[in-house]
Formats: C-alpha cells, sequence, structure tokens
C-alpha cells in the first residue's frame, strides 16, 4: 500500500489514503507529520481504530490531555451512557451545541492543545459534518492596518464565558474546561511553534480583549471570526463510521454542523496537549471582564 495525500480544495486539509493508521512504520509517520505541518488538518477514511489504537496515534504527536476523568480518549455523543438522546437542556448537550460555534480546543485551558485527534463511529444520515477554517491563511488575508491592529492585542478565553452565551449557566468545576478563576490570557495572533507562521487565534472561547471596551472586543472578535471562516479557508468532511481526523489546534479552528438530534452521532475524542514553552497563557496582571458580556440571552 502507498501512501497518498490529496490536497484539498481549499488553503488547509488534505485526504490521506493508502495506510493503515493501527500498524504506522516510521517512514509513513515521517510523511503523516509534515503533511500535518503544511495542510493543518488530515483525514483518514475508513480507519476503524480502536480505542487503544486512537490513543496510540495520538501519542505519535506528543503527550495527550488528560479529559474528563483523566481519560485519555471521551466520546463526543449525542446519546448518554445508556444510549438513550440527551434532553436538549442538558449540560453534555449545551457543550455539542457549543462545538457548533468556532473554536480552537482548550484555548481555556492554562495550556492550550496542540491538536485534536477525533473519529467516527456512529455518523446521521445528513449533516453533522465537522468544518475546519484556516487561521494562518486568514491571518494573510488581513490588510496591513488590521494585521498592525490585531498584533498587539490579547483576549481572555473562557468556556465560562461562551457556554454563558449560549444561556449554559453552570456550576463551577462543572465538567472538563470549566474553570472559575483566572481565565487564561492568548495572544490574537500566534506564531506556530513549528513553522513560524502567524495565525489569527481567537474563536468562541475568546473575549474581553485587554485595553477594549467590551463592546469593542466583542465586534472585533465577531468580525475577524467572520472574516477568517470564509472560501477558501474552510474545508469540511462528511463523515462515514471508521474515519479519523487530526487537526492541528495552533492554526485551526473547527466547528460541527447541526444535524437532526433524532438520530445518533457517536465520535471519539484525543487531545494531544500543548507545549507549556508556546502554549502557555501570557504572564499578566490583567483582570479579566466578568464572563457573559456581549450575551444575546
Ligand atoms: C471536538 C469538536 C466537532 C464535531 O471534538 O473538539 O469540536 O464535529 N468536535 O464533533
Ligand atoms: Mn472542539
Amino acid at each position: 500500500m502507498a501512501l497518498h495525500i490529496e490536497p484539498a480544495d481549499a488553503t488547509l486539509g488534505a485526504t490521506i489514503t493508502g495506510i493503515d493508521l493501527a500498524r504506522l512504520d516510521d517512514a509513513d509517520w515521517r510523511q503523516i507529520e509534515d503533511a500535518f505541518h503544511q495542510f493543518g488538518v488530515l483525514v483518514f477514511p475508513s480507519q476503524h481504530l480502536t480505542e487503544t489504537a486512537q490513543v496510540t496515534f495520538g501519542r505519535r504527536f506528543g503527550a495527550v490531555e488528560q479529559l474528563v476523568a483523566k481519560r485519555d480518549i471521551v466520546p463526543i455523543s449525542n446519546r448518554d451512557a445508556e444510549g438513550e438522546q440527551l434532553y436538549d437542556r442538558s449540560h453534555q448537550a449545551l457543550v455539542l451545541r457549543g462545538n457548533e460555534g468556532w473554536h480552537t480546543d482548550s484555548s481555556y485551558m492554562p495550556v492550550s492543545a496542540k491538536a485534536s485527534v477525533l473519529s467516527c463511529r456512529i455518523a446521521p444520515k445528513r449533516g453533522g459534518e465537522t468544518e475546519w477554517a484556516d487561521m494562518r491563511a486568514a491571518f494573510d488575508a488581513l490588510d496591513d492596518a488590521m494585521r498592525e491592529r490585531v498584533a498587539p492585542l490579547a483576549a481572555f478565553h473562557s468556556l465560562y464565558h461562551s457556554q454563558a452565551k449560549l444561556g449554559h449557566k453552570v456550576e463551577a468545576g462543572a465538567g472538563y474546561g470549566f474553570i472559575a478563576d483566572a481565565p487564561p490570557l492568548r495572544p490574537l495572533v500566534k506564531t506556530h511553534p513549528f513553522t513560524g507562521r502567524p495565525a489569527l487565534y481567537m474563536g468562541r472561547h475568546a473575549y474581553g480583549i485587554v485595553g477594549l471596551a467590551a463592546e469593542e472586543s466583542e465586534r472585533l472578535l465577531t468580525g475577524l471570526v467572520e472574516f477568517a471562516c470564509q472560501p477558501p479557508r474552510v474545508w469540511g468532511h462528511r463523515w462515514a463510521p471508521g474515519d479519523v481526523v487530526i487537526w492541528d489546534n495552533r492554526c485551526v479552528m473547527h466547528r460541527a454542523r447541526p444535524y437532526d438530534q433524532r438520530e445518533p452521532r457517536v465520535m471519539m475524542h484525543t487531545r494531544i496537549a500543548g507545549d507549556p514553552a508556546t502554549e502557555a497563557a501570557l504572564a499578566t496582571t490583567e483582570q479579566a471582564p466578568p464572563i457573559g458580556i456581549g450575551t444575546a440571552a
């Protein structure tokens, strides 16, 4: 089997075939790592990895972030443990709804994520795609004035904030990533630690740009996401069971697309930890604004 890389018709993304991720030799791994740095998102159709094999593949990229209940791999599913459809106001359902907004994983944690691996177990008949947007190309596409404006700016990132905007109010420590105090502050322009390319870094968890009034911050962040997540910088994947995807959270945003909640959608997620040398939050004495600013409800 020869490894084949098919670039997507977008500024990011490629589909890789002719490979079994459960049996990866070093030569294949080098090609995959190069492609990861070049394309930012890699789709591997029809891999059908076991949980262990998915975590092992993830570890090629680095240490795995411990998620809910300190697990290396967690379901992203609209069914509860008994397989029943989730009540749409439940914590888990509201977190899934949140995933439908453009974001980058673990930006609300003290160390943001390097990459995420997502695989499909059960796909809905229609909808439920995942989309990715290229924040390197988005930065490059800004005009000079905007590039200069965003370069020195930094925003706080909070899952409490982004979920509050959806009307999801949670208690302290309600789930993974709900950190009550001192949300991390992150630059709006992130330099990729491997490629050195600058990328916009923001998404639904970002709020409260230091030095701007709340409304102005919200307007700038909303405008940047809207501008950034447009063709040719967006690529989507329609899932089939067995597909595996990895994306680079340091330069790519993603979101889930809606689907009929009466149908099951079951995905498995593994997250690769960022390097504290490059993905730690900025040191700051600035106070984060209260969460919920700019909320519709
Ligand atoms: C994630 C995520 C989107 C999707 O796994 O981090 O945002 O399409 N998933 O399920
Ligand atoms: Mn996500």
